[in-house]
């Protein structure tokens, strides 16, 4: 052969190879393109027949379950009665605690009644979900508390005086340890209530909550209620 004979057979080859290549090419194209229509329509069919729903957490379904929402609201904010707690972004530790306490009955002041027996069913692993879920979760991102606490209203300057601020922190959310409660928020009518009801001991399920006793026979009703007030205005 003459190497220019094998020159052509080789550049034959070439070109062959090549116009396979682009028609293999060409063929998965269009297969892709066939595919992606068929994915379209499928989807098409799921969007017109399915309300596309996101799956709920484990915590998110039980607080639904269990009819958490109907009192606490479905973000844990807008609650039914307005002397119910504000429960979204509550402390993990202090959130199971008091739950356990209300259906065991070591927590009975205030409104604990209309929650005790819906609680009933609820398991201690159940229980734990629902903690995380509170402090994780519930009503993550929206705001809580009227907003534009003064520390110079006769509540500020009493959330200082009276020392509550060792206890649960400058800003009502920090507190110095994870079994006290963020007060930051809370609603006027339900931490008045707490309050008054701590300090005349028909709320006493705790140790660390007779550590508050002792200081609220400082504290007048006149006192309690502007303290209300100014809890009520913090972020949490
Ligand atoms: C029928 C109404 C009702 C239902 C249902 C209910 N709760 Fe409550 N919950 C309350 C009330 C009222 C209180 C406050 C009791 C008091 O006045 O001391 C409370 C207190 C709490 C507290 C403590 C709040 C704090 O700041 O101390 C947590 C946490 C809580 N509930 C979570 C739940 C979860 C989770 C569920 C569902 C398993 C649930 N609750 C179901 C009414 C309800
Ligand atoms: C020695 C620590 C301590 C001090 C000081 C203290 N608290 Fe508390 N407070 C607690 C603990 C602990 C609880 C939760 C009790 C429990 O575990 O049931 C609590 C509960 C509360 C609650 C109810 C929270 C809820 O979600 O139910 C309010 C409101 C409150 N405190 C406000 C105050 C105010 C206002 C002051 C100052 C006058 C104050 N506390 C001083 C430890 C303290």
């Amino acid at each position: 052969m003459t190497s220019s004979t094998k020159f052509f057979m080789k550049t034959t080859q070439l070109i062959l190879l090549m116009l396979a290549l682009s028609a293999l090419a060409s063929c998965t194209c269009c297969d892709r393109e066939e595919r992606q229509a068929k994915a379209r329509e499928r989807q098409g069919i799921i969007m017109a027949n399915v309300v596309v729903e996101e799956p709920l957490s484990a915590g998110a379904q039980l607080y639904r379950d269990k009819t958490c929402n109907t009192c606490h609201g479905d973000d844990g904010i807008k609650s039914l009665l307005p002397n119910y707690p504000i429960i979204a972004q509550q402390g993990e530790e202090y959130a199971l605690q008091q739950m356990l306490d209300i259906k065991s009955g070591n927590r009975a002041a205030g409104q604990s009644a209309a929650m005790k027996p819906i609680v009933q069913s609820v398991t201690d692993e159940e229980f734990a979900i629902l903690a995380q879920f509170i402090a994780t979760e519930l009503g993550q991102g929206k705001a809580i508390g009227s907003g534009n606490p003064d520390p110079a209203s006769p509540g500020g300057k009493l959330f200082k005086s009276k020392t509550c601020v060792a206890c649960h922190g400058k800003d009502g959310k920090t507190p110095v340890l994870k079994a006290y409660p963020k007060i930051a928020g809370l609603s006027a009518e339900y931490a008045k209530m707490q309050m008054l009801d701590i300090k005349n001991g028909a709320r006493a399920n705790s140790q660390a909550v007779l550590g508050m006793k002792g200081i609220m026979h400082l504290v007048s009703e006149e006192e309690i209620n502007h303290l209300a007030d100014y809890i009520a205005t913090l972020p949490r």
